[in-house]
């Protein structure tokens, strides 16, 4: 590198990008970035950028240059230095300068940010989102709007931070009918249970640690809801099928309920919990939910701890695919934006609007199982008064509603009235299970309200 070069890019990293691809020689396509959005992620990819941005331009032999930051306070410290002729706060004007090729959007919301995807995709320009809320929200107009202006969508960093499942969805298992997706989609719930199941924590001072350790907001019900897990299972089960999944169309179950026994008791018969996204081909219906689920401890997805996540893709040719990695975090979202910007970037050089459309329907799909007639085996908790046929009528009451019972666990030895009741119960269709539910919690030698988790077989 010429020694001006050299001084430049120490002076900012972002001269680095531009120098180093420059000397890649004339010939070679410029697309011009128009970034919308630099927080957490939006600095993670213009540091990516700076680093890997003349590697791409060599694999892809297009030159990537950032064009533009649109952002709401040019004057808000970043984790990036963003050079000042490049920063406005005008993102309309940005989005129709005719020297922006590509917009990338990372301002999170649902609001402007849909008028910002909205209004590139209306211009015919290439568009790179990293809101998961946005597409379950609003995906299928969007997708419409793509469809109509003939531009390209792309939405890798949606789901799994670093983990390039939309491609694989898309691209990579296109010879295959999806039938079994089963993801664990959010780091702050895979955190919380991991430590809930390390330290024995409560889950209230689990989720403390988590927001102590940044992974959880302040507000933290988009994750331990479920929410979150739903917006991502929701895009991945559309994907997978063929047709759009509205997230009213998703049971969600969160993982509050779930306690430091529940998970002792789990690991006592061969399970660890985690919180699953699942989509499962039924038929000609797809069961989409999102729920904890009790998963055999030698199953692979017993071993994803932490924040990390994890997607297990069953194709009818290729069987069982595991997609494994960090799920959020700067560094692993850029890495998908950097991916979409490379396909993007590829697709304006060739000029093609052509990857596999996302939602094409399939023969046979194109409804949701309503989750009262997914079946699966349940663990039951119960809290109930130790004394003679408290047993008999919770099992009349499962034998009534056709649930057969596995096992049974009253441990030893408890101190007060109450005792821990564990079942496993055999395969059950959910609103069976839920209806039976109701009733034994009714029961006067039920104490507390139960709690029920369903075991995932991986069938
Ligand atoms: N809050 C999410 C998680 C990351 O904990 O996985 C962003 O989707």
């Amino acid at each position: 590198m010429p020694r001006l070069a050299r001084r430049a890019a120490r002076k900012n990293k972002l001269s680095q990008v531009r120098f180093a691809v420059t000397l890649r020689g004339p010939e070679m396509r410029k697309v011009n970035i128009g970034l919308v959005g630099c927080g957490t992620v939006g600095s993670g990819v213009v540091n990516g950028l700076a680093h890997n941005g003349a590697l791409m331009g060599s694999r892809l032999g297009v030159r990537l240059s950032l064009g533009g930051v649109a952002v709401r306070n040019p004057r808000k410290a970043r984790p990036t230095r963003l050079a000042k002729g490049l920063v406005t706060t005008d993102w309309e004007a940005l989005v129709r300068d005719p020297k922006i090729d590509v917009v990338v959007e990372l301002m999170g919301g649902t609001t402007t940010a849909r008028r910002v995807v909205t209004e590139a995709l209306k211009l015919g320009k290439p568009v790179i989102t990293a809101n998961k809320a946005l597409i379950s929200a609003h995906g299928e107009s969007i997708f419409r709007l793509v469809e109509k202006n003939g531009g390209n969508l792309y939405y890798e960093a949606s789901v799994a931070g670093g983990i390039p499942i939309i491609k694989s969805l898309r691209e990579g298992l296109s010879g295959n009918r999806i039938r079994r997706l089963y993801g664990i989609l959010n780091g702050t719930c895979n955190y919380i249970l991991t430590q809930m199941e390390a330290v024995g924590m409560e889950f209230a001072a689990a989720l403390e640690d988590a927001q102590r350790m940044g992974y959880a907001e302040a507000e933290p019900s988009l994750d331990v809801d479920g929410f979150d897990a739903q917006h991502k299972t929701g895009i991945l089960a559309s994907l997978a099928h063929g047709f759009w999944v509205k997230p009213g169309q998703i049971f969600v179950e969160g993982i509050r309920h779930i306690t430091p026994l529940d998970i002792q008791f789990a690991r006592r018969l061969g399970y660890c919990i985690k919180l699953l996204g699942i989509v499962k081909k039924r038929g000609g219906k797809v069961q989409i939910a999102v729920h904890p689920a009790l998963v055999p401890e030698t199953h692979v997805l017993a071993n994803v701890s932490g924040v990390y996540n994890a997607i297990l893709v069953r194709g009818d040719i290729v069987g069982d695919t595991l997609h494994y990695g960090q799920g959020a975090g700067a560094d692993a979202t850029a890495s998908a934006v950097l991916s979409d910007l490379a396909d993007a970037a590829l697709d304006l050089k060739h000029g093609s609007l052509g990857r596999v459309p996302p939602f094409v329907p399939h023969e046979q799909d194109g409804a949701v199982l309503p989750m009262d007639r997914a079946v699966s085996p349940f663990y039951l908790r119960l809290s109930v008064i130790d004394r003679p046929g408290t047993l008999a009528k919770i099992a009349a009451i499962l034998g009534g509603a056709k649930i057969g019972i596995c096992s049974v666990i009253q441990p030893e030895g408890h101190v007060g009235e109450s005792v821990p009741l564990i079942m496993m119960l055999h395969d059950a269709p959910d609103a069976a299970m839920r209806q039976a539910l109701k009733k034994i919690a009714r029961l006067s030698a039920v104490k507390a309200k139960p709690t029920m988790i369903r075991v995932e077989t991986f069938e």
